[in-house]
């Protein structure tokens, strides 16, 4: 069959297009195809990095509240040890970005009591004045039973795994709601060791070397590192170098293969396409919805005397193109 004017109504992927019209070139009469149109696409699991973080102050009570309200599987934050050995939740080592026109603190060398002086919430938007940094125990707490969070150790002190455990051991969490994440391999092996139930993925940085213009390791290099410390996957920055090539590789290692920070629908298709674990964004809602609506097969074909529409909903309808004249 030919297809004179064929109408795409919505984007698809190009798979997609590709399995929806291979029957209809055939030289068969034309007919129905049978089944649905839905496409048998594994969806990421979305992770709101530093809670939902377009809207809300990051790595707070708020930002973390609001991205499991926007739909997201888990929460990401970031974690460090403080001098009185609590675990709180802040990105950078020093307070100063988050709280700005107030004491500069660094966490290290900080309580729990001196930061929690800071408002860490108003820098984002007024009606976020008063935001406090968060202990773990408090974020934990706010993770429903259906959903999970990203630790990301910031902290580069292997000690602070055993106060991880500690909180862990304290939380109603389930090990399977809980995956630690870090870029210091060090880390990911002591969490491994002192949790193994839990999952650990191993952060990586794809880039190019200031100095030699070469790319920061091999495929190779990456895994071996990744398989030595016993990780169970990786979670690596937006790239050109994750390719599906690449994917396979992890595959193959027997790893997971995670993305952070994809906000944009065009990067977030590609990621879908190499059949990654989790895509980590800031706005969870609205990347969700983007990825649903390009991966929805609504699509028409229209030839000289039938319209095939394949519905939002994966059903089809078939109809003739034209009215046919009556029969005298
Ligand atoms: O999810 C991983 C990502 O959070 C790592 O980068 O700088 O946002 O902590 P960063
Ligand atoms: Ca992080």
């Amino acid at each position: 069959m030919r297809l004179n004017s064929p109408v795409l109504i919505a984007p698809v992927s190009h798979f997609l297009l590709l399995a929806i019209i291979n029957p209809l070139m055939s030289n068969e009469p034309t007919k129905p195809p049978s089944g649905t149109a839905t496409a048998d696409v594994k969806k990421p699991r979305i992770v709101a990095h530093r809670g939902a973080s377009h809207a809300a102050p990051e790595n707070t009570l708020p930002a973390f509240r609001l991205g499991f309200e926007e739909g997201a599987d888990f929460v990401e934050g970031d974690f460090w040890l403080t001098r009185d050995e609590r675990i709180v939740c802040l990105h950078d080592e020093d307070t100063r970005r988050v709280a700005p026109k107030q004491p500069i603190r660094r966490v290290r060398e900080s309580t729990l009591a001196e930061l929690r002086e800071l408002d860490v919430g108003a820098w984002k938007d007024a009606k976020y004045a008063g935001t406090r940094i968060p202990t773990l125990e408090e974020v934990l707490a706010v993770v429903p039973a259906d959903k999970g969070i990203f630790i990301e150790i910031k902290d580069d002190r292997p000690e602070i795994v055993k106060h991880l455990r500690r909180v862990l051991d304290e939380s109603r969490l389930e090990p399977r709601q809980v995956t630690i994440i870090a870029f210091d391999p060090v880390i990911i092996r002591a969490a491994k060791a002192a949790l193994p139930r839990l999952k650990a993925h191993w952060l990586y940085w794809w880039h190019l070397n200031a100095n030699t213009g070469k790319l920061s390791n091999t495929p190779d290099e990456i895994l071996h590192v990744s398989k030595s410390i016993k990780a169970d996957g990786l979670d690596i920055n937006k790239s050109p170098w994750t390719t599906a090539e690449f994917a396979a590789q992890v595959r193959r290692a027997g790893l997971e293969l995670h993305v952070y920070t994809v906000n944009d629908v065009s990067d977030a298709a590609r990621y879908v396409g190499l059949g990654v674990d989790s895509i980590t964004t800031d706005r969870p809602k609205g990347l969700r919805q983007e990825i649903d609506d390009h991966l929805r097969p609504v699509v028409s074909f229209v030839d000289r005397e039938k319209v095939l529409t394949v519905k939002p909903d994966g059903t089809w309808e078939y109809k003739p193109s034209r009215p046919r004249k009556k029969e005298k």
